[in-house]
């Protein structure tokens, strides 16, 4: 017997019932990581909003080379098959896509206010509730494919955290005071968010996304502190550029375009 609420292949595509997407979704029990498995889908010539998702991940993979919790049963471990026709430069405006959707569909399926930490972690209360890897293949030079990789801790308890992760992770459990989610509602949600947000993006570009995000956003505005492998500096976030990268203003008031590495708001 498990003791939790299997995810449901029929909830999930009634949940994403207005989707035009026509890859389809396989739902797995345990996998090494739901990113490969859609890899092996997008080279086989999967359509655009395939997905997968996993009810166990034994190597869930986060950004720069960390491990991502994936216990059995308590989470969305997910990956979405995405052919975009863009420059590779413009790749990181995905990322911030998925975040806005992820985002939108948590705020409503849950009520929890969730917001985004540049470039793509989503927190509660303080603490990360979701992360988004977007992995780009390339082709002659050019954008193959992406899969956006999407990691939500939907009913994890503060004992299904090991020590690593405490006080630093949260659920959305634990931000609902103990009330479970639906995962089947909440990732049917979120598919269906993803290709609306996608959709706007092909039609409309950045700018529709950019003020979404920016609305969401718990960075701007805020004292933060970069981290690169060349060193840590420190500014306020004041905006986003073109592109998707973080306009950071240092003490004298010299703006610097930064597109990759982890802040910390402080
Ligand atoms: C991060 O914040 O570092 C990104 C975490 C992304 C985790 C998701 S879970 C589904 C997909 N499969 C993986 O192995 N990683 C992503």
């Amino acid at each position: 017997m498990s003791n939790y609420e299997t995810l449901s292949l029929n909830q999930l595509k009634k949940n994403s019932s207005a989707s035009n997407w026509s890859g389809g979704m396989q739902l797995l029990e345990t996998v090494v990581s739901t990113q490969e498995e859609a890899k092996r889908l997008a080279e086989s010539g999967a359509p655009e909003g395939t997905a997968v998702i996993a009810e166990e991940q034994t190597g869930g993979r986060g950004r720069m080379g960390r491990k991502w919790h994936s216990p059995r049963g308590k989470g969305i471990w997910m990956s979405v098959v995405l052919r975009p026709k863009l420059p590779l430069l413009l790749t990181p405006q995905l990322t911030l896509l998925a975040g806005v959707a992820v985002c939108t569909a948590i705020r409503r399926v849950t009520g929890v206010q969730a917001g985004i930490k540049w470039p793509n972690d989503l927190l509660a209360g303080g603490r990360k509730i979701c992360g988004i890897l977007l992995e780009s293949s390339l082709r002659e030079g050019g954008l193959h494919y992406c899969i956006a990789g999407i990691g939500i801790a939907v009913n994890l308890t503060e004992e299904d955290y090991p020590d690593y992760l405490r006080g630093v992770g949260t659920s959305l459990l634990i931000q609902r005071g103990g009330i479970p989610v639906d995962r089947s509602e909440l990732a049917g949600a979120v598919l269906a968010e993803l290709e609306y947000q996608y959709n706007l993006y092909m039609e409309q570009g950045f700018k529709p996304i950019r003020e979404l995000w920016e609305s969401m956003s718990v960075t701007l505005g805020r004292q933060i502190a970069l981290n690169t492998p060349q060193g840590r500096s420190e500014g306020t976030a004041v905006g986003l550029d073109d592109n998707g990268g973080l306009l950071l203003k240092d003490e004298s008031g010299h703006i610097t375009n930064v597109c990759s590495g982890e802040i910390e708001i402080i």
